[in-house]
């Protein structure tokens, strides 16, 4: 989060201006909210520049129930089959999911190498006519990123954008849906921020539980059941800061920079520090993935940057090494501060 924002929380906590009560208090039917609400909504769509065409809507149940939302609404009847490509394994964990409403088709799986790669437009193995393509445009856990959309002949793209929404400029037209828990980039636990293309939310058409029903939500404006208030409230406040740091633009160079800077070290430690991703312009600019030459090295290069305040770098239990995340609320400093302890960890252990 975002210091100033999480200073203006503190600031509003026991009473939001002209209200008089704290959001963890007000009713999520009152007047009060709904201004938060709107807020929020129009805050998503301006920073995301999210078209006409397109409908923000505010959901619980995190990336998971996205897993099970998407094919629950989007495979029907004439179109059974959904195209997963897995990049890594959040896209592996939303492809778990297909079963109980469609049939899943692998159009790629970089398992093999265990994640260290995208494919390229050549290896797709698209089904023609299927209800959407799904990818998870960043693999928080690998580090790798997408930087632009692969060809699907009109099937729609179903994005996990959760740990890369408002990176930086997107064309919100070019999806059919985007999904992001907000918890990244874009608020706090408990909303997931889904866009959806608004003439798909025709298909679902009153067969599936009601909490599953995008157009439910749609025509419930996001209150369908009571909603995450805090959480939406966050997300209008981490949006507002967005803009007046000049928005997806802006932040999308900040992005580059602080990831290169790690990156930087790491292209010239001489083999001490290894990326896992191998093709430079695949690297993610929210999460730098890499390891050193030995586990032990790994731990230690963990407890001594502890120890100089820099906190969170393990990579994921399933990937081992180090992950440092620069999300869009990461200051420059801290990237710079990284890449210079990296610096003296490798003159020192090298
Ligand atoms: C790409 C991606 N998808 C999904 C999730 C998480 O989803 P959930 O909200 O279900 O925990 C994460 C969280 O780290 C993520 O990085």
């Amino acid at each position: 989060m975002p210091e100033s924002v999480l200073q203006q929380i503190q600031d509003e906590m026991m009473a939001l201006p002209g209200v008089g009560s704290s959001i963890l208090e007000i009713s999520h039917r009152s007047a009060d909210f709904d201004a938060i609400l709107d807020d929020a909504r129009s805050a998503v769509e301006r920073v995301m520049n999210v078209p006409d065409t397109h409908e923000v809507l505010f959901i619980q149940g995190g990336g998971a129930l996205q897993n099970i939302m998407i094919p629950a609404n989007f495979c029907t009847p004439e179109a059974q089959t959904a195209d997963y490509i897995l990049t890594g394994a959040w896209g592996k964990k939303s492809a778990g999911e297909v079963k109980y409403y469609g049939d899943l088709n692998i159009a790629y799986d970089a398992g093999d190498t265990n994640f260290n790669h995208l494919p390229k437009q050549s290896d797709l193995k698209l089904t023609p006519g299927a209800a959407y393509v799904h990818l998870t445009t960043n693999e928080t856990i690998h580090g790798i990123q997408f930087k632009s959309m692969p060809d699907t002949g009109g099937v729609p793209i179903v994005a996990d954008k959760s740990s890369d929404i408002m990176c930086g400029p997107l064309n919100v037209a070019d999806y059919g849906l985007i999904y992001a828990c907000a918890q990244k980039n874009a608020g706090t636990s408990g909303v997931t921020i889904v866009i959806v293309r608004k003439d798909l939310l025709a298909r679902s058409a009153d067969r599936l539980p009601s909490y599953l029903d995008y157009a439910k939500h749609s025509k419930a404006g996001s209150r369908f059941n009571t909603p995450p208030t805090f959480s939406i409230y966050a997300t209008g406040l981490v949006c507002k800061w967005l803009e007046s740091k000049g928005g997806v633009e802006k932040i999308e160079a900040e992005n580059k920079h602080k990831s290169q800077l790690i990156y930087d070290v790491i292209d010239n430690s001489a083999g001490f520090y290894t990326g896992h991703v191998v093709n430079k312009d695949e690297r993610s600019i929210m999460n730098v993935v890499f390891k050193m030459p030995s586990d032990e090295l790994d731990a230690r290069f963990c407890s001594d940057a502890k120890n100089a305040g820099l906190t969170t770098l393990k990579g994921h239990r399933s990937l081992g090494g180090i992950r440092a995340s620069v999300y869009n609320a990461m200051p420059v400093e801290g990237a710079e501060a990284l890449a210079a302890f990296m610096k003296d960890f490798a003159a020192q252990n090298g």
